[in-house]
């Protein structure tokens, strides 16, 4: 009987004053909440008189609720439509940017989409066939610690693939030339992490197989793609270098992006930064992946996706990509 007067006289002038009736009388842990809990302890007789109380308590609660409501909204200023500014700019939904490095994959596969490469893809966990052997690193040769290795099993090996040209080798093995495909992927080796290395990071490789083709090509491609990347007045330099897997190699210098070859700490005073590595597929591996290397030739190169958005960005410590710094990353939604 109290609590059905409480209820009957409730009155409510405020969203508050309504919030505590629906807490006092409505919620689950509403007073009229509790009395449903009561009925355990109540004897088997009394129950049905008990129920139909406790209902009817329940039922007039709610009826008063929908009145308060109506009475709040009424005097509530902001249900009234005149209250409301039509004129007033539109809150803005926050729209999320394209992270820099996805941003500088997509650019260069777009460069070299249009030069005629497609895309291939391979798996992250890779055999020794696959990231070593078919590559020509021979067994126990220094070259395999070029790539300080993640190892997850032993004999057979298997590791988190150190470069993407486990995948130009999947490519050569299940295709015939003319092959011109380029796999970007996510790369691992067990560096320490710093401004400028990390162990996990990013790799786009390129492979181009068919007759006659020789150095001339992969120099007018990496000038293409420089001078696309960067701008027109971008340099390009080849030093002579070795991997395993082509023959001759070398290392891809651009003009520095940041001091315009002034000197800075980046090139370390040179003007000059590496980009990657390159060369001729050297025609053990073309042997081992079934392509004919006297009919066959073909070249390859590999850059860091993480390097090439640092020139391109000005960024200083590659770290930056992965800390998820809402700061560095709002810098670049222009990009959409
Ligand atoms: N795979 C090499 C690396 O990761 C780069 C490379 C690719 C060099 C193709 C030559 C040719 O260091």
């Amino acid at each position: 009987e109290t609590l059905l007067n409480e209820i009957t006289s409730y009155k409510a002038n405020s969203p508050e004053e309504l919030e505590a009736y629906r807490m006092r009388f409505i919620s689950k842990k509403s007073v009229v909440g509790e009395l449903f809990a009561e009925m355990r302890n109540v004897p088997n007789e009394e129950k049905k008189a008990f129920g139909q109380k406790i209902n009817s308590v329940k039922q007039a609660a709610e009826d008063k609720f929908q009145e308060l409501i109506e009475a709040v909204g009424q005097n509530g200023k902001s249900q009234k439509s005149t209250d409301i500014d039509l004129t007033l700019p539109a809150t803005t939904l926050p729209v999320g940017g394209i992270h820099p490095l996805t941003a500088t994959r997509q650019r260069i596969i777009e460069i070299f989409e249009r030069i005629g490469f497609n895309l291939s893809e391979g798996p992250e966990i890779e055999d020794d066939w696959h990231n070593f052997t078919a590559l020509n690193f021979p067994e126990n040769h220094p070259a395999r610690e070029m790539q300080d290795t993640f190892f997850l099993e032993k004999n057979p090996d298997i590791a988190l693939r150190t470069h993407t040209s486990s995948v130009q080798v999947r490519v050569m093995e299940n295709q015939k030339p003319p092959i011109r495909t380029l796999s970007p992927g996510r790369v691992f080796r067990n560096e320490a992490i710093s401004a400028r290395a990390h162990c996990i990071f990013h790799q786009v490789e390129g492979l181009y197989v068919d007759r006659n083709v020789g150095f001339a090509d992969l120099k007018q491609t990496l000038y293409h793609f420089a001078k696309e990347m960067f701008g027109k007045n971008t340099q390009v330099r080849f030093r002579p270098s070795y991997f395993p897997f082509t023959e001759p190699s070398a290392e891809i210098d651009i003009s520095c992006q940041l001091c315009k070859g002034e000197g800075c700490n980046v090139c370390k005073g040179t003007g000059w930064v590496e980009i990657g590595g390159s060369g001729m597929v050297d025609p053990n591996v073309l042997e081992n992946c079934g392509i004919d290397s006297e009919e066959f030739t073909g070249f390859a190169f590999g850059m860091g996706i993480e390097r090439i958005a640092m020139l391109k960005y000005q960024i200083k410590d590659l770290r930056l990509f992965t800390e998820n710094d809402i700061r560095f990353l709002r810098q670049f939604k222009p990009l959409i």
